[in-house]
């Protein structure tokens, strides 16, 4: 039986807009995740996992034809309703799993998955599948929150010294660097560079944000000055760009291996 929620509503579980920090690093993702399918005119493109279907709602304005995929049957319908075209063509919403994909093989210039692989499943199959729909000069997009990021260790240390060593009790429910409990892997650069490189040549890795979640870290964006927090948020992105090891959110991107088969 696949424990999957049809009825997934990511509605109440979104944190964007809740604070600078949070605000920019969302933003940040869509904008590089996005930019890296090289949106426009003419170009076919399939967001896998397409959730309430907003990136794909973008890349439709931005003029391509794009289609949103996603198993969800109340994710896909509220997709539906919020991404109506007022003028132009709008996305495309399919229901589907990203490990059947049900398209023809080599039939989209670019493919995305943004932040949701660590939810699959069957992630392997999912890469192989994104490879497989993927034309030879196409991009396959991951998106993926970074379990490893230099503030989910920190922040880990911070948390273990507090309750083991000062024997303070910590705030009661999941801490960031946990893993929630809908999530099947715990991706961080190792593990994804490793999965996606069986079927993609990856040939972008890059880094966004650097300390989101760290202790005090929202609280001093939210108490600077605008243009002050601004260039405090833009120059550690300019860093985890660097050190995507270390990042908050990395990207990996490149063209489909052309052994790539299913493998899972
Ligand atoms: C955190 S949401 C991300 C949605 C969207 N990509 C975004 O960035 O807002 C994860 C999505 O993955 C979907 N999902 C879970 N398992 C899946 C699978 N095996 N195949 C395709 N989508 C899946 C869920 O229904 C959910 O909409």
């Amino acid at each position: 039986m696949r424990v999957v929620d049809l009825d997934r509503d990511m509605r109440d579980v979104i944190p964007t807009g809740t604070s600078r920090d949070s605000e920019f690093l969302f933003g940040r993702m869509t904008e590089v995740t996005l930019g890296r399918t090289r949106p426009g005119p003419g170009r076919r493109i399939l967001d896998v996992a397409a959730g309430l279907g907003q990136d794909a709602a973008q890349l439709a304005s931005d003029g391509a034809s794009c289609i949103g995929l996603e198993p969800s049957q109340r994710m896909s319908q509220l997709a539906r309703l919020a991404n109506a075209p007022g003028h132009g063509l709008g996305p495309t919403f399919v229901r589907g799993w990203g490990d059947a994909l049900p398209f023809a093989s080599d039939s989209f210039d670019a493919v995305l998955c943004k932040g949701s692989l660590d939810h699959f499943d069957r992630p392997r199959a999912a890469l192989a599948e994104m490879a497989r729909v993927a034309r030879p000069e196409g991009r396959v997009v991951v998106a993926i929150a970074n379990f490893e990021s230099v503030a989910c260790r920190v922040s880990r240390t911070w948390d273990g010294f507090r309750e083991g060593w000062l024997g303070r009790e910590l705030p009661r429910g999941r801490r960031h660097y946990d893993v929630p409990h809908d999530h099947f892997t715990r991706y961080q650069l190792g593990l994804m560079r490793e999965q996606l490189g069986e079927v993609v040549e990856v040939d972008c890795v890059e880094g966004i944000s650097l300390a989101w979640g760290l202790p005090g870290w929202s609280r001093v964006v939210e108490r600077l000055p605008g243009f002050a927090a601004d260039a405090a948020l833009q120059v550690l992105d300019a860093v985890a760009g660097r050190l995507p090891g270390f990042a908050d959110v990395l990207v990996l991107a490149g063209p489909p291996r052309r052994s790539a088969t299913a493998s899972e």
